[in-house]
Formats: C-alpha cells, sequence, structure tokens
C-alpha cells in the first residue's frame, strides 16, 4: 500500500511548496469545484474496418478524482484517450470538457486547441524529442502558453523575455516535482527508460493541465520505480488538483490510487465505479478471465 503523499515527511513539505508555486494560479481555465463534471464521454464510437474500437462508451470524469481506465490488451484504453486528446476523431458521439462552461466540445476540435484549453497527455511509448535536453522537451511543452510568435517578439522583446522567463521557471518547478535536477541538461535518448518515462510525465505538467491523460506511465518499470511515478501522479492529483486519467494494467496500483475505475472489453464499457465495487464484478473478472484463458 502506498503512503498518502500527505504522510512523506520533510521531503515532502519541500515538494509539496514547489506544485503549490507552479500550479495554484491556473489551471488551464478550469475553475471547476471538486466533483464537478469536468469531462464528459457521451455515447463515442470508433471504428477501424471491421474493428469496433470504441462502441457507444460513455462515462463522467469529474473533478479532482484520478479516474483509471482498465481493461485486456485491444480493448480500447488508448483510442479513448486518443478521442478526448483530439488525435482520434470519433465516428459519433460528444465529448465535452469543463463542464460545458464554454464550447469546449473535443470530439471535433484540434490537437493543440485541446491542449490549449487544457487536456495534457503522455503516450503508451514514449515520445520525446531524444536528442534535446530534458530541459529543452519540458520548454517545448510549455509552449501551448507562449503567445508571442517570432516576428511580434522581435518587436515587443520586453514583454516576450519577461514570458520567457516565466515559462522557464515554472520547468524548473516541474523539475524539482519530479526530482530529475540531475538531468536537466542530459539528452532525453542517454537516460534510463524510468527517468525517461518521469520526464515525459513532466512534459505533459509543464503544460499546466487541468485534466491530465496518462497512458501506461508505469508500463515496463520496476516495482520501485512504479511505486516512485505513482507518488508523483498522487502528488500532482492532491496537491494541485489535477484530475487524472490514468490506463494501467498494474491492479496493486490501480487499485491503491484511483477513486473511479472504468473497464473497457472489446470496445465496450462493462464497469465503472470505486475500485472495490469495479474488482468483484462479475463481467470484469469474467474479462479478465477470459483473456487469461486465451493467453
Ligand atoms: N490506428 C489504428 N488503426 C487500426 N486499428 C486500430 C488503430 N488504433 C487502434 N486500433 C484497433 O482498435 C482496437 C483497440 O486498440 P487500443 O490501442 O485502443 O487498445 P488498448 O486497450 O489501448 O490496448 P493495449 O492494452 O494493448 O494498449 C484494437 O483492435 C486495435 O487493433
Ligand atoms: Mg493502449
Amino acid at each position: 500500500m502506498l503512503a498518502s503523499p500527505h504522510q512523506q515527511g520533510a521531503q515532502h513539505g519541500c515538494r509539496r511548496a514547489v506544485i503549490t508555486r507552479a500550479y495554484r494560479h491556473d489551471l488551464n481555465g478550469s475553475h471547476l469545484e471538486p466533483g464537478a463534471p469536468q469531462l464528459e464521454v457521451d455515447r463515442v464510437s470508433l471504428t477501424f474496418g471491421g474493428v469496433r474500437a470504441l462502441d457507444d462508451v460513455s462515462l463522467d470524469v469529474v473533478q479532482g478524482e484520478i479516474h483509471a481506465i482498465i481493461g485486456p490488451n485491444g480493448a480500447g484504453k488508448t483510442s479513448l484517450l486518443n478521442c478526448i486528446s483530439g488525435l482520434y476523431r470519433p465516428d459519433g458521439g460528444r465529448i465535452i470538457l469543463h463542464g460545458g462552461d464554454a464550447d469546449h466540445s473535443l470530439a471535433r476540435a484540434r490537437p493543440s486547441r485541446i491542449a490549449r484549453w487544457g487536456v495534457a497527455r503522455s503516450f503508451q511509448n514514449i515520445e520525446l524529442f531524444r536528442h534535446l535536453s530534458v530541459l529543452d522537451n519540458l520548454l517545448l511543452g510549455r509552449h501551448v502558453h507562449m503567445r508571442h510568435r517570432l516576428l511580434p517578439s522581435l518587436w515587443y522583446w520586453g514583454s516576450a523575455r519577461r514570458q520567457e522567463i516565466a515559462q522557464r521557471d515554472l520547468v524548473e518547478e516541474v523539475i524539482d516535482l519530479l526530482e530529475i535536477q540531475a538531468h536537466r541538461h542530459k539528452p532525453v535518448g542517454s537516460l534510463a527508460y524510468g527517468i525517461q518515462k518521469r520526464v515525459e510525465l513532466g512534459r505533459a505538467l509543464a503544460m499546466q493541465p487541468a485534466v491530465l491523460l496518462l497512458d501506461e506511465p508505469m508500463a515496463g518499470m520496476n516495482v520501485e520505480e512504479k511505486e516512485d511515478m505513482a507518488r508523483y501522479v498522487l502528488d500532482v492529483n492532491e496537491l494541485a488538483g489535477v484530475t487524472v486519467v490514468l490506463i494501467e494494467h498494474d491492479m496493486e496500483v490501480v487499485m491503491d490510487i484511483s477513486r473511479r475505475v472504468s473497464v473497457l472489453d472489446f470496445g465496450l464499457l462493462i464497469a465503472s465505479g470505486p475500485p472495490d465495487a469495479v474488482r468483484q464484478d462479475e463481467k470484469v473478472l469474467e474479462a479478465y478471465l477470459g483473456q487469461e484463458h486465451t493467453a
């Protein structure tokens, strides 16, 4: 069982200060109270040729929760995240962000716009610039907040410069939070796999998201690395109030850190609720046992 971030002693006190400075003032346009609907997936369907990757899937994610998406291989988990972040366009259905407080309809919006609205993600296979340093990769994560393009930057040099300093300050705070100071100037490609996964979380965090979508952030890690990553995810959620949608295969981690769990199987949502209820759900047991039988 993971210790709550509130039980982690003096070192944690320091990290709490870091994240408070980094996030408190702006969660990208989401001013929702904890528990309010943050992300509504409404009857979303997606097909690839004859494959129904998502079949009429509806689920709600509320502000401030860690909501796990689980299911056997090929169940449609990544496809759902791709629809939310704009990489795939669903055949049908709606995806509404921030409780529909403005026209935040994700099913038809471009990925860059969705990122500006406050949705950041990590990928199942690490998507970083391997030859660039950790710092540069994180600064690239900030670009959604840069208001100046090249030409205006030359005219309004002072303001652009001030903005750049602010971006760097925030990125340094993310580096401190994830304890990757020692790797700041190293090319990402030279780092151990577990650290690269942490940098990818950092790139998403640098966007200061209201909603963080994580696609198997602990895949391929050893037990210790998984525990560290789970704590970082908990910190971001509990201290900064960032809503997290987490795809993860490790059931122990899922049951430990999520408030609610939704289960996909062959593109269908077969269960959604608190971890204890989902763990005992017959359809869920069947989906997982079925997988073991065919494995
Ligand atoms: N771009 C694509 N082109 C064709 N088929 C796709 C594409 N993306 C996903 N699929 C198919 O859609 C289904 C769901 O895939 P998806 O990657 O969403 O599953 P998943 O639950 O993330 O699985 P895993 O646990 O293995 O990552 C699979 O049958 C997959 O082959
Ligand atoms: Mg996947």
